[in-house]
């Protein structure tokens, strides 16, 4: 594997799975794998659980890790091509990339969407740019529009959780938020759970259609009452607008997970990738009770890092 950006770059992810799900239980095994082989994580943007678990990853391989926070430690990066840089910009991305590309055997990324141009954030200039100028195989740790090792995690766990003989009834349904907040965990979980053996709704208010290549496999709706009857697995998340991009368009009364709407649900398990916004977003009875996987979700990540690291460095 030379670069892990989307599902696109799986060739097979039932086996990926699986494979997350071997080193798991066998979190040691590839100890050696990864010896003399160094990680570089940078992150122009806050992580717990990413920053953590990827490099706890890594350590399990046996590789060195590196870690910076770019947009606070390192120079002002530059993106235009051809640019004068006679202002704030100090390097650029041609040779920050290349350097890192020269102290590091495979590189991860953090870097979130500005919010302000939809084509800009779209394109994923920085990440595109990462890729071809370090030279070295690149792993999103989330970009403008993805969150793959989110996404991988959140497949392990619902593999994990999913009654045996049925096809499990997975809905991604929007909450409120108090902020803008990207599309990417959902654009990437809608993508991920249309290449894997579930039935995917969607629900959101009116407005928040995420674009259409992330749901073509999915049935869209605004009646989340409706979406939520006999689900197995409810993942809960906030975004922003894609249409009017960036925009909050309602405060989303109505739209918090709560008892009463997994009531709904045919004893749903409930997801959300975390950070989480407590009584906003979901309630405190769901996060604290039976039903909530985030915590094993979150655990889950080190795995789901550890599967592609591990294809990497044996592609290295
Ligand atoms: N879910 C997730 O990516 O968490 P962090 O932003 O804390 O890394």
């Amino acid at each position: 594997m030379k670069k892990y950006t989307s599902v696109k770059d799986v060739a097979n992810v039932e086996e990926l799975v699986n494979e997350a799900l071997h080193l798991k239980q066998n979190p040691y095994k590839y100890k050696h794998l990864g010896e003399n082989k160094t990680l570089g994580l940078i992150f122009l943007n806050p992580s717990l659980r990413t920053r953590l678990s990827t490099q706890k990853a890594a350590l399990n391989l046996g590789m060195n890790v590196m870690v910076m926070n770019l947009d606070k430690e390192g120079w002002a990066l530059e993106t235009q091509e051809g640019a004068i840089m006679n202002g704030t910009t100090v390097e650029h991305i041609k040779e920050a990339a290349g350097v890192m590309g020269a102290y590091c055997d495979i590189l991860g990324i953090r870097s979130f969407p500005k919010l302000q141009n939809r084509d800009e954030d779209y394109n994923e200039e920085l990440l595109q740019q990462f890729i071809e100028y370090s030279g070295i195989p690149i792993v999103s740790l989330e970009s403008a529009t993805r969150h793959p090792l989110q996404s991988l995690a959140d497949l392990v766990t619902i593999t994990e959780n999913k009654a045996t003989g049925k096809k499990p009834k997975v809905v991604l349904t929007w909450a409120p938020h108090v902020k803008a907040i990207p599309q990417c965990v959902a654009n990437s979980f809608a993508e991920w759970m249309g290449q894997a053996n579930v039935e995917l709704v969607v629900t959101h208010p009116e407005g928040y259609e995420l674009a259409e290549e992330f749901t073509e496999n999915a049935i869209v709706t605004t009646n989340q009452d409706e979406a939520l009857q006999n689900a197995d697995f409810v993942y809960v998340k906030n975004w922003s607008s894609y249409n009017d991009y960036g925009k909050v368009l309602t405060e989303g009364a109505g739209w918090m997970m709560t008892d009463n709407k997994l009531a709904l649900t045919n004893n749903a398990k409930v997801m959300h990738c975390l950070p989480v916004r407590r009584n906003v977003e979901l309630n405190d009875e769901i996060l604290d009770g039976q039903n909530s996987l985030v915590l094993q979700q979150a655990n889950n990540r080190t795995y789901a890092a550890q599967a592609v690291l591990k294809r990497m460095l044996e592609a290295l």
